[in-house]
């Protein structure tokens, strides 16, 4: 970036500090209206919550406010990067998020598409994009290569659930028999199911209680209760059983 865009960059962190949710919320509305298919990619649940337009807005923050240098927002980058790669986010999908965010941007602050603000958001949005898919491709690439690894989404079946006081214990295997990778404590999968009466799947992440070991992951779901229908959480409690089918990504640790 050259430094006059970089001003420019800089000089909209107070203003997206004070619509920063609003624009993102905006956003999201547009994205998913343009690209539908994106429904089984973002968790409806927690769109409703609010929980997501928060966390890219304060992305979008940090990062405009570093832009001169990138590298103290390491951790952020690999908070985002692992939660990305257990959701199968793809490198072509940057693409329509970008172009979203930046007519969002356009509309929200009346400001044309073809200004330089718009022009310098372009050029720091890629440079942000280029770093994730980097880090993203390295993170798919040692997972595919550990023994039972794999990148993005595999077929599990579920063997077996068990009732507990504080909800059931789901216990997947892989539909293919083949090998998995064990896991620790405290790393997580997401699971993505089938939404009842709605062509949309979704995804949730889990966590591991215990290390993995036996070639089956098994992990606890909890009710929701201030959940909508997008719950995956619920939608195994209420409508899964054992033999049904879920996608499950590649454990990784928080
Ligand atoms: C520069 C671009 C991007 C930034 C700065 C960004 C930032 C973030 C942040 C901060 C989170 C929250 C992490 C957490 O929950 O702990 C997140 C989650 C997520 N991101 Fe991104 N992201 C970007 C691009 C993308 C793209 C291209 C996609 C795919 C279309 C995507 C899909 C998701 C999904 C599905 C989640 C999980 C949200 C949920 O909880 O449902 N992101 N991202």
């Amino acid at each position: 970036m050259n430094p006059q865009q970089i001003e420019l960059v800089k000089n909209t962190v107070p203003v997206l500090r004070e619509s920063g949710v609003a624009l993102t919320s905006y956003f999201y509305a547009r994205m998913l209206k343009n690209h539908p298919e994106l429904n089984n990619v973002f968790n409806l649940d927690h769109q409703s919550s609010g929980r997501q337009p928060r966390a890219l807005a304060a992305a979008v923050l940090a990062y405009a406010d570093n832009i001169e240098n990138p590298s103290v927002l390491a951790k952020a980058i690999e908070h985002i990067t692992t939660k990305h790669v257990s959701l199968d986010i793809r490198p072509e999908q940057y693409a329509i998020v970008g172009d979203n965010l930046l007519h969002s941007i356009s509309e929200v602050l009346d400001v044309p598409m073809e200004s330089e603000l718009i022009a310098a958001w372009k050029v720091a949005y890629l440079q942000l994009a280029d770093i994730l898919i980097g880090v993203e491709k390295q993170k798919y690439d040692n997972l595919a290569a550990q023994n039972g690894g794999w990148a993005g989404w595999r077929t599990f079946i579920v063997k077996n659930i068990e009732s507990l006081d504080s909800g059931k214990r789901f216990s997947l295997v892989p539909q293919d028999a083949q090998a998995i990778v064990p896991a620790d404590a405290g790393s997580f999968i997401s699971v993505k199911v089938k939404v009842p009466n709605q062509s949309i799947e979704q995804p949730q992440q889990f966590s591991f209680t215990e290390d993995q070991i036996a070639q089956e992951y098994s992990f606890v779901v909890k009710a929701e209760e201030t959940a909508t229908e997008f719950s995956v959480a619920n939608i195994l409690l209420n409508t899964y059983q054992v033999n049904d089918v879920v996608q499950v990504s590649a454990p990784v640790k928080r």
